[in-house]
């Protein structure tokens, strides 16, 4: 018994090697919950056209109930003769209904099936990857919600810039996230366009109804050009770009996470039960979590990439290429659902060590803006207290001493504009008093930023 889809006009079956290198059951079997109700809706459809009557449809949605069951428990599985997830599943509805389970395939072809499923997949996991975002997201707030008032060595370049709030610092990672949560959203409303009715790609001669079908799937509108319908994977390529984009701002949270719990910063100690120790080295413990997240990123880009690659200079419709958008899309999901709660984890149960960050907030003379800004507001020009400061940050790195250690005198002698009510700005907390502004990383404005993103947080 034949199961292919297809072989009324060859002479015999496929090549071994082309059945091996066409086969695709074995990563698109996890289509087949969204196949199986993209089938109930177009039988539904086919009725109504009638085109099936309604004992034949309430035989062919007992059969697809029955067919899913099967499948959840694992009882019908795909074999090896199955080339994908629809040849799979409609040897499954023929073994329930015979000649029947034939009817099905009437207006509709695995071009406009397999983008629907896959449109269907992504818009499900796209919500469980957001869910998994807030979760991370909410284990750095509360982080960050002690550590408002925590000060620490803001840097750039890697060097000790200007003092910051440890809060702020972290929020500073959640603000990306949000952004990723809207980019999902965005992507969504995009992606929720029904392909069915499409055919292969010219539409149907059949009396179908793909807003119907749209309705009952939750897509927003049938496609308008059944030709595009087929040929597009921008709901593909987009996705993975947001997933790429995902793993990019994991990987620089690892990065961070994997430097501060270095000896040699020392902000921060892991749980043991999110780090991880050496099979030789028995004093070790290591921030493996955050190198994952920075390594996992170069397959969210490759996955990107690899997509894009295949859709260059692809003429329409549907071509076998596209058979390609499938593994980097689950692969995607299946990383950020193994990551992000991981991470989650490991920033929740991580130890701040607030004694470490206080010490360090004002080391490397990350004071000086505010002595310039003292300047400035005396009225020297920030051209000239940038030049003064700058005499002064010599003169203390040539004693090895801090901005606040220099006498009077010294002072005087650096500039005529210096005089001994400067040292008032030489504190990381005046520093960080004197940062009220909208977005700044003062007590008042960290609060404040602290509410919006709990609320918005709270409110997803
Ligand atoms: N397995 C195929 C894919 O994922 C399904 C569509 C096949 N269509 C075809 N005309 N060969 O793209």
């Amino acid at each position: 018994e034949r199961t292919s889809l297809w072989g009324g006009r060859f002479a015999g079956g496929p090549a071994e090697a082309l059945a091996r290198l066409s086969v695709s059951v074995q990563f698109d079997w996890r289509l087949a919950p969204y196949d199986i109700a993209a089938s109930r809706a177009h039988a539904r459809v086919l009725a109504a056209a009638g085109l099936l009557d309604p004992d034949e449809l309430g035989r062919m949605l007992a059969a697809l109930d029955d067919l899913e069951a099967a499948c959840a428990s694992g009882e019908f599985r795909p074999t090896v003769d199955d080339e994908d997830v629809h040849t799979a599943l409609e040897r499954g509805l023929l073994e329930r209904l015979g000649a029947l389970g034939g009817k099905l395939r009437a207006g509709r072809s695995r071009n406009d099936q397999v983008a629907t499923d896959l449109r269907m997949y992504l818009r499900d996991h796209a919500r469980g990857v957001a869910g998994r975002l807030v979760e991370l997201a909410d284990a750095l707030v509360e982080q960050a919600e002690r550590h408002v008032d925590t000060p620490a060595p803001g840097m750039t370049h890697v060097q000790h810039a200007q003092p910051v709030s440890f809060g702020h610092w972290l929020l500073a990672h959640v603000q990306p996230l949000l952004r990723d949560l809207d980019r999902l959203r965005d992507w969504d409303a995009r992606a929720a366009i029904s392909p069915l009715g499409s055919g292969a790609l010219a539409g149907s001669s059949l009396p179908l109804d793909p807003a119907a079908v749209a309705h009952e799937l939750g897509f927003r509108a049938p496609a308008p050009n059944s030709m595009d319908a087929v040929a597009d994977r921008d709901f593909v390529a987009e996705f993975l770009f947001v997933t790429a984009l995902i793993g990019v701002h994991l990987s620089r949270l690892g990065e961070e996470v994997v430097l501060w719990t270095s000896t040699e910063f020392g902000w921060a100690e892991l749980d043991d039960a999110f780090a991880t120790g050496s099979s030789i080295m028995p004093q070790k413990k290591n921030a493996d979590i955050a190198e994952l997240a920075r390594g996992k990123s170069g397959r969210l880009v490759g996955g990107l990439v690899a997509v894009l690659t295949m859709l260059k200079g692809l003429p329409l419709t549907y071509d076998r290429d596209m058979q390609e958008d499938k593994e980097p899309a689950f692969d995607a999901v299946d990383t950020l659902q193994l990551l992000l709660p991981a991470l989650a984890g490991m920033i929740s149960t991580m130890t701040v060590r607030v004694d470490r960050l206080v010490a360090a907030a004002p080391v490397g003379f990350s004071l000086a803006t505010e002595v310039a800004d003292w300047l400035v507001r005396r009225g020297v020009p920030f051209r000239d207290a940038h030049e003064i400061t700058g005499r002064l940050v010599a003169l203390c790195a040539a004693r090895e001493c801090e901005l606040e250690d220099v006498t009077d005198d010294d002072l005087k002698t650096v500039s005529e504009h210096l005089d001994p009510s400067v040292r008032e700005v030489l504190s990381v907390r005046s520093a960080l008093a004197a940062r009220t502004t909208f977005g700044s990383t003062g007590p008042g404005p960290v609060a404040e930023q602290l509410a919006t993103v709990q609320h918005r947080l709270d409110s997803w």
